[in-house]
């Protein structure tokens, strides 16, 4: 591997973004938990907001989680968000290690590979998604480059690279630069490559091939009935999940999951079930589908009239003013 064209590559060729360049530790942190599942160009707006409304760590710390939800409301995987603020709490001074880094809840090899090599100078290389398939292809890898043994060899493999370059922050930034903007998954711009003259795949042609793919797994799909009952006043009829797990305490509709969508008549009971309401009318309003990581939800949105004083946890209240879950987001637009 040609370390100094990769670098002078990615000199010439990197996206200019508001933590590059900045010494702020608290920063580079911020932007490599969101950069985690999600690309850089939806990342860019998020931070810049989040950073206004938590320019430190301390701030983080004193705000109220339903504050740094919202602020996260649509990147998705909210457990970073969770993690983060926790994270905040139980620090009174940033880690000057990359171990005290690794200790923070949300903060695993790569991440803390990343930030330990661009704000501590720490020599150690970032074994992420697209790291990976910059090696897979430049030495033509054969097999696994996912599981934790396959990201310690890649990680063995870089060292001598990242080590040579004397500029840890760059290389790994450079790397994974490379894998999300080149050495793209599919049609690689091999002609923008450093690495295209002794790039082993490329030689051969067979770049796409590389890394060997698994087989792909296919999601099941869930169902739930939800329910829109608004009060007239643009307040509508929501219930916050619980802190931790799935979307853990964001706001959504009422809803049950159920074997599939259902008829107005047989939703009424699950609606009273759920909110403690008596339903007036209830009408199927449309479906909206949202993809999680390890499962797709069809979410039936129905249309209610009520009477009553809601239970169960649902209040009324303006959504605009909480953290929503998505599908409830999307369930609201129908
Ligand atoms: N992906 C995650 N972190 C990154 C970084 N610091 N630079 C480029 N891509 C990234």
């Amino acid at each position: 591997m040609d370390v100094k064209r990769l670098l002078a590559w990615y000199q010439a060729n990197k996206r200019a973004m508001p933590w590059r360049g900045n010494p702020d530790a608290y920063a580079v942190w911020v932007s490599e938990i969101m950069l985690q599942q999600t690309r850089m160009e939806t990342v860019y707006g998020y931070f810049t907001r989040f950073m206004e409304a938590f320019p430190t760590f301390q701030s983080l710390a004193a705000a109220p989680m339903q504050d740094v939800l919202k602020a996260w409301e649509g990147l998705g995987y909210y457990s970073r968000a969770r993690n983060l603020k926790r994270a905040a709490e139980s620090i009174r001074s940033l880690p000057d290690t990359i171990e005290g880094w690794r200790a923070l809840p949300g903060v695993g090899p790569y991440t803390a590979a990343a930030i330990a090599s661009v704000c501590l100078g720490v020599s150690a290389p970032v074994v992420d998604g697209n790291v990976s398939r910059v090696v897979a292809r430049l030495c033509r890898l054969s097999g696994d480059t996912r599981g934790a043994p396959a990201r310690e060899r890649l990680a063995g493999w870089l060292q001598p690279f990242i080590d040579r370059s004397g500029q840890p922050g760059e290389f790994n930034q450079a790397m994974m630069e490379l894998g999300e903007t080149v050495c793209l998954p599919r049609s690689p711009k091999c002609s923008h490559c450093p690495f295209s003259q002794t790039c082993l795949a490329h030689a051969a042609g067979v770049e796409e091939q590389f890394p060997e793919r698994r087989a792909k797994k296919t999601i099941p799909e869930r169902h739930a009935l939800a329910f829109r009952l608004s009060d007239g006043q643009g307040r509508f009829l929501l219930v916050q999940r619980p802190p931790d797990g799935l979307l853990g305490g964001l706001w959504e509709l009422p809803n049950r999951e159920a074997e599939k969508k259902t008829t107005a008549v047989s939703a009424r009971p699950v609606f009273q079930a759920r909110t403690g309401l008596s339903p007036t009318s209830v009408r199927y309003a449309g479906t909206v589908t949202h993809v999680f990581s390890h499962f797709r939800l069809q979410f039936h949105v129905y249309d209610v009239k009520a009477s009553g004083k809601p239970g169960n946890g649902c209040v009324f209240a303006l959504p605009d003013a909480l953290p929503l879950a998505t599908a409830t987001r999307k369930a609201l637009c129908l």
